[in-house]
């Protein structure tokens, strides 16, 4: 396959690459044939360092037919494998296509290694020190760049290590959050909450909500407002793990807390991604993982409670 709109550099770089090893030829052949004029005592007559003369002999034999291997092979080579521009090479092998087999050789051998986890129940898992070290492992090398070594995120990527779930945190939710992925989204509220003092005024009735510091004046003003949110975060503001909407009566924020950062959300709204790994891991790994995950939040679900 190729990205290029018209097939100029396949052309070039097939030109290039034949020319280069017909050209290799050609000065082989050449240089076999002339003859440099050689003086009585066969040298060339070029004296160096006083005494040191260069002998005029013809290459050694094996060493002419090593460039003729080699020639042979290139062509070989570039015939089997692709190397000339868009040509695919007669073998059909494609980087993607070894990546794919490698892949799907390590998943064969993993697989009776997750087979014991196969009918074992979530809570159990979470349990199993084998599990619980796999599911480790996993999270450090498909997890951790976004949501942190310790699973305790950072502004915007979710603590999976506390109670508080924006899409629902039983073993089965979490297994779906991480097999298809999520996005909550929030959209621009600001033209359905009314003037910009509308929207500080719902900023500290949400930040009320918690019981974080606010105006109580402001508060109570923007109070009504909140209406334009309640389809989403709930008329008490718990939340709706359906639709991924954070509980405002918690102190969990996952885009900061205070006038400013409340504001920016009503005015700007967020899309934020969690990318599905049903691609990329196995079921069972997936399964093995959203146990791991489970039992971050559940002391008494960890293999060092059940000792
Ligand atoms: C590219 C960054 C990224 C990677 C990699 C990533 N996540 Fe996420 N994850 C996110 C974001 C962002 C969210 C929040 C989505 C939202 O706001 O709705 C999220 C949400 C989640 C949630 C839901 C949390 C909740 O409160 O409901 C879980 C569970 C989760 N991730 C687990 C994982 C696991 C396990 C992995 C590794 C396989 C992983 N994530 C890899 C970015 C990432
Ligand atoms: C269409 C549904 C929807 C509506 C309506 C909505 N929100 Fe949201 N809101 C969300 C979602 C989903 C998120 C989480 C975004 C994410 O995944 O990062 C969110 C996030 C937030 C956050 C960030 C919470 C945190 O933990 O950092 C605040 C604050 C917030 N909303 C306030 C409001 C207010 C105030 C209104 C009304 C003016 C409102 N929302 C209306 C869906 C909605």
């Amino acid at each position: 396959m190729s990205d290029f709109t018209s097939n100029f550099w396949s052309v070039f770089v097939t030109a290039v690459t034949l020319g280069g090893i017909i050209a290799c030829g050609l000065l082989l052949w050449m240089a076999g044939r002339k003859k440099v004029a050689a003086t009585s005592d066969n040298t060339t007559g070029h004296v160096w360092d006083e005494d040191l003369v260069e002998m005029n002999n013809p290459l050694p034999r094996w060493w002419v037919w090593l460039f003729v291997i080699t020639i042979v092979f290139g062509l070989a080579y570039l015939a089997a494998y692709p190397g000339l521009g868009t040509f695919a090479g007669k073998l059909g092998w494609t980087q993607l296509g070894e990546y794919q087999n490698e892949m799907d050789k390590a998943k064969a051998e993993l697989a009776p290694l997750y087979a014991r986890f196969a009918d074992m129940k979530p809570e159990d898992m979470a349990r199993d020190p084998q599990a619980h070290a796999i599911g480790e492992r996993l999270f450090m090398n498909n997890c951790a760049q976004c949501h942190g070594s310790d699973a305790r995120g950072s502004k915007g990527f979710p603590n999976l290590a506390d109670g508080d779930w924006l899409h629902g945190g039983t073993p089965d939710k979490i297994r779906e959050t991480i097999a298809q992925g999520r996005t909550g989204v929030m959209p621009p509220m600001a033209a359905a909450v009314g003037s910009p003092e509308d929207v500080r005024n719902v900023s500290h009735y949400v930040l009320s909500l918690s019981g974080s510091p606010h105006d109580s004046l402001r508060a109570s003003l923007g109070k009504s407002k909140f209406s334009a949110c309640a389809a989403c975060h709930g008329m008490d503001g718990k939340g709706n793990a359906a639709l991924g909407a954070p509980n405002l009566t918690d102190d969990v924020w996952l885009h900061g807390w205070g006038e400013a950062a409340i504001t920016a959300m009503i005015n700007n709204g967020k899309t934020n991604q969690m990318p599905a790994q049903a691609e990329k891991l196995t079921e069972a790994q997936i399964k093995v993982l959203a146990s791991y995950v489970w039992s971050l939040s559940n002391s008494g679900a960890s293999p060092a409670a059940a000792q």
